[in-house]
């Protein structure tokens, strides 16, 4: 956008105004003055003809008394003629105002131009024409580039037609005078006011417009820039409070950097309070996970633990038997030798020595073979939780072998466990996976589920679809409160603290089966309705 400066806004719009209203001042007086000119100068040719239509009348009067009005007309007219030129010529008046008198034949008699006597009307003279026929009055009309003003009068008894013929520019002399006085005087009142606003510009607006041309260069930031103090009063004072403002901004600059500075310290400062406790933070969690890690690694001893404990009380009755049996084989066999030196045994002593002891072999194999059974498919299982090898297995057996691992804990309670589904399903996977997944869920089950002496019933499903093995783990508990629901696989979300609880269990299965088989678990549970946990895992790792 164009920007123009206050000097000429302020000079262009006091001209406009001033010609505006000057002009419309011109207008009206001047109309006014041209209409009292008008009126003033017909009154006074009018007059003027009223005293040569008044000599002339004279004229007429005595030639009408002489009684010949005809045979004296002629030389009547001449006399009144040549008295008439007498008066214009010698004593009359403006060279430029041409008096006329037109007789009935079309001929002048009389005209400031037309010396010679009796001149005809050229055709072309119109102005004289209209006078004929109109006979009276005043015409204002352009000849020969000229405007003229013609007031005429008739002379009846002669047909005479009498008049002024004057140039505009003498009827409006004083007019023209008027508007020229005028002119003039716009002009100095223009000049003088254009004056005046230079000087205005000069002491009031330059030094405004160095102001702003300095409050600019301060806004953007030139704080040292001169401020002069120059102009009127009142802006010599306020280019003083300008300099105090800029001094006072300079002064609150310089003490924002120092507060700065101080705040650039105490951040710095906090920065290494907050690095140091974020270092000390790090620790905390590295800890934490180390915690985590050993917690997860007790959890898996403690269920390795059941598993030991499992054992050892699987293989003792079986043991113990063996034991008691070979203890009174021992003691038998003792006996036998005592009776054999002293050559004192019988036949029958012999007999039910070697019965005996054959019952008691057969006692001690069973035993021992119920033994070596148990502790294959414990060793199995327990093998298969230490080590994280890859190998080929029947799923439902396994994890039949599973459940006898822990039978010593489910032994003790009320609840059913069964294992349904596909017997001949065969897995090339992590075999160890799948008892901590199966151990753990039982387990829970038992500790979550059921009160002590409660009946209940777990079922396991397994089913392999597309190309997904499906486990479906399924008891009928108590169930987990909707609020838990979200939470169950969080670490450390456990409801069970006091007794013991880690809240690891489920955790460490939603990793084995996420992480260690890609395969995804997800729990239905609503309270009192048990829970149903179903895991679904590719068929090929
Ligand atoms: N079969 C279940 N029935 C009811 N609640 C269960 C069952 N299994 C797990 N839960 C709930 O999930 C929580 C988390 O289980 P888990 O991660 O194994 O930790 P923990 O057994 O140490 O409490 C348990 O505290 C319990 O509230
Ligand atoms: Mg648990």
């Amino acid at each position: 956008m164009l920007k123009i400066s206050i000097k000429t806004q302020l000079l262009s719009s006091i001209l406009i105004v001033l010609l505006l209203s000057m002009g419309v001042l011109f207008y009206f007086s001047y109309n006014n003055f041209k209409e009292k000119v008008n009126n003033s100068q017909a009154h006074v040719y009018n007059q003027k003809i009223d005293n040569i239509l008044f000599l002339i009348e004279q004229k007429y009067n005595i030639l009408k008394k002489t009684g010949m009005e005809v045979a004296f007309k002629e030389s009547f007219q001449e006399g009144t003629i040549k008295v008439l030129k007498e008066i214009f010529y010698k004593n009359e008046l403006d060279s430029s105002l041409l008096p006329f008198v037109i007789s009935d034949e079309k001929e002048y008699l009389l005209h400031g131009k037309y010396k010679q006597k009796n001149k005809k009307i050229y055709e072309k003279e119109k102005n004289y024409l209209i006078t004929l026929e109109l006979k009276e009055g005043d015409i204002t009309l352009l000849h020969k580039d000229k405007d003229i003003w013609i007031v005429f009068k008739h002379f009846k008894q002669w047909d005479w037609i009498i008049g002024f013929e004057v140039p505009t520019s003498l009827k409006y002399k004083e007019l023209y005078a008027y508007r020229n006085e005028f002119l003039i005087t716009l002009l100095i009142i223009l000049v003088l006011i254009s004056l005046s606003i230079i000087i205005i510009v000069r002491y009031i607006l330059k030094p405004i417009d160095s102001l702003s041309k300095v409050s600019k260069e301060i806004a953007s930031g030139n704080l040292d820039t001169p401020i002069a103090i120059y102009g009127s009063m009142e802006l010599s004072i306020l280019a003083k409070n300008f300099i105090i403002m800029r001094d006072k901004i300079k002064a609150s600059i310089k003490e924002l950097e120092n507060h700065n500075i101080i705040l650039e310290d105490k951040v710095k400062y906090r920065t290494t309070e907050l690095e140091k406790s974020y270092k000390e933070l790090e620790q905390i969690l590295k800890n934490l996970n180390i915690t985590q890690e050993k917690l997860i690694e007790s959890e898996k001893m403690a269920s390795l633990g059941g598993l030991v404990a499992g054992v050892a009380h699987e293989i003792n009755t079986p043991i113990g038997i063996g034991i008691t049996a070979i203890t009174h084989f021992l003691e038998m066999n003792k006996n036998i030798i005592k009776l054999y030196d002293k050559n004192e045994m019988s036949q029958e002593e012999f007999e039910d020595f070697l019965k005996t002891s054959k019952e008691l072999a057969q006692m001690i194999f069973v035993n021992l073979n119920k033994t070596a059974t148990l502790i294959k498919s414990f060793k199995q299982v327990s093998v298969d939780q230490i080590s994280e090898d890859k190998r080929c297995f029947n799923l439902k057996e396994y994890i039949n072998d599973t459940l006898l691992s822990i039978s010593n804990i489910t032994k003790k309670t009320q609840i059913d466990i069964k294992v349904e589904g596909n017997n001949d399903i065969m897995l090339n996977s992590y075999p160890g996976a799948f008892s901590q997944v199966i151990s753990n869920l039982v387990i829970n089950s038992i500790r979550h589920a059921y009160g002590i002496k409660d009946k209940g019933c777990i079922l396991i499903n397994i089913e392999s679809r597309d190309k997904n093995l499906i486990i479906k783990y399924k008891d009928d508990g108590k169930g987990i409160k909707k609020e838990h629901l979200s939470k169950i696989f969080n670490p450390f979300f456990t409801t069970n603290r006091e007794s013991g609880g880690t809240g690891l269990g489920l955790n460490i299965i939603y990793n084995i089966i996420n992480n260690n088989l890609k395969g995804k678990i997800t729990c239905v549970s609503e309270e009192g309705k048990g829970v149903l946990f179903k895991i679904v895992i590719p068929l090929s790792l």
